[in-house]
């Protein structure tokens, strides 16, 4: 077989750093990274199963591939992440011209496959995947994901990812950090820990520990997600206000805003106890950034529930918002559920969030109008490619004017302008 790859990549960090730890495996064994999968000799489709749009996404892009197939029988096509886990040998009933399945417990598997018989499926619990010390080979020269633990035990009870990514396992920290270490001495920037619940991440310490070993390695920003309201401890929260390298930004999804919903979402936690964390963490931090995730149209809910979250948002305040469609996952708890909302509702209750939450971004951003923020320049603005872009540490969006050889340092703007996606500011300073 050739000896180049296209990856596809659909879903969260944990499957865009998968997609990087394949590609740096099949480099190391001498491939090359074609640039179209016309031109590949080796089309990986690293999947999502989160949501029925997302799985559809890839099956529709995967029957298109089958073209290419058709016009040249050599290409070999391999399905890994969340969908592979969760249809295993299916696939090959539904795609019978794929080659490899493989879950994302198994995917430094994937030059063993291939060196393996025509067809392969490795779709294993692996609980030694904390160990493994897979090369990726990053996106970015300047921003890296690292991994901090696999899996996830807390089984809300719409979510198929305790399925396809298997009970939680922690990385030993002194791996973590030596990676963490590597990556400054090669001028990184900035790292984003990664793992379905890193609050619960237990190694040889907990995750306060973890950020206080990782602050010290002297990496100018540490960012960490997804955290689970319920772990959200009081040290965690003294940590993220004490050490100067992690960023005052964090993600923690609230998911509704119904005590009722929240039980059967089985979250572990009411509305007040999140409200009462949320206070707590902008007084320490005024500067903070909060982001969440809402499910709208779980089994059950009702308008009046939904409301509840309306409520919930325009108390908290947050500076961003994911939200989704509730979307049976067959194998959940939530699947079986009664009263299952119908599509016409969801789709009404999800564009009024947005709409509100929207209101609430801008007016969030508002508030920065004036001031001086540190931004790491990453790059040519993608709404304007004679501006750059950049990030503050509280994660938002800044374009302004400058030159491509800031790109990778840190630099003082002045924000202007504030919209709902991103801010507009002009260069004061640079250090
Ligand atoms: N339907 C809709 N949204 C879901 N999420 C997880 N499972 C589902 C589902 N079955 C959302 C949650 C989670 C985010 C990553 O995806 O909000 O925080
Ligand atoms: Fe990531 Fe979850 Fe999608 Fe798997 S199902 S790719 S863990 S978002």
């Amino acid at each position: 077989m050739g000896r180049s790859v296209y990856i596809y990549t659909y879903g969260c960090q944990m499957n865009v750093h998968d997609s990087e730890k394949m590609r740096g495996l099949l480099v190391r064994d001498g491939f090359a990274v074609a640039r179209r999968p016309e031109e590949a000799d080796l089309i990986i489709f690293n999947t999502c199963a989160i949501r029925e749009k997302a799985e559809q996404k890839f099956y529709s892009q995967l029957g298109r591939t089958k073209l290419i197939k058709k016009k040249r029988s050599s290409v070999r096509i391999a399905v890994s992440g969340c969908v592979a886990q969760e249809c295993g040998e299916g696939i090959f009933k539904r795609a019978p011209f794929v080659d490899f399945v493989l879950g994302p417990q198994n995917i430094r598997h994937i030059p063993r496959m291939l060196a393996g018989g025509p067809r392969g499926v490795c779709v294993d619990d692996n609980h030694e995947i904390a160990a493994e010390e897979l090369p990726p080979d990053r996106d970015s020269s300047i921003k890296a994901w690292v991994s901090i633990m696999y899996g996830c035990n807390n089984f809300c009870s719409y979510c198929i990812v305790p399925y396809t990514r298997g009970r939680e396992v922690s990385r030993p920290s002194g791996s973590i950090v030596s990676e963490i270490s590597a990556l400054r001495d090669r001028g990184y920037r900035e790292v984003t820990l990664l793992g379905q619940n890193v609050n619960s991440y237990r190694g040889d310490t907990d995750f306060p520990g973890l950020l206080r070993r990782i602050d010290a390695t002297g990496i100018p920003r540490i960012r960490f997600m997804t955290s689970h309201p319920r772990d959200l401890s009081d040290d965690l929260m003294a940590v993220l206000a004490d050490l100067p390298h992690v960023c005052e930004h964090l993600h923690l999804p609230l998911q509704s805003g119904a005590d009722r919903i929240l039980g059967l979402m089985n979250r572990g936690y009411t509305y007040d106890d999140y409200a009462g964390k949320a206070k707590q963490l902008r007084n320490m931090m005024p500067g903070i950034a909060l982001t969440t995730d809402i499910i709208v149209g779980f089994p059950g809910e009702t308008d009046e529930e939904y409301q509840s979250t309306v409520r919930a948002l325009r108390e908290i305040e947050f500076d961003g918002m994911f939200a989704f469609k509730y979307s049976p996952r067959k194998g959940t708890k939530a699947f079986t559920m009664r009263g299952q909302v119908s599509e016409g509702e969801k789709s009404e209750r999800l564009s009024s969030l947005l709409l509100i939450q929207e209101e609430i971004t801008r007016a969030r951003n508002r508030t920065l109008e004036g001031t001086i923020q540190e931004v790491l320049v990453e790059g040519t603005a993608e709404s304007d490619p004679g501006m750059m872009t950049g990030r503050t540490r509280s994660n938002k969006i800044v374009n302004f004017e400058s030159s491509m050889d800031t790109v990778g340092s840190f630099i003082d703007v002045k924000i202007d302008r504030a919209m709902t996606h991103s801010l507009w500011g002009s260069r004061t300073d640079s250090h």
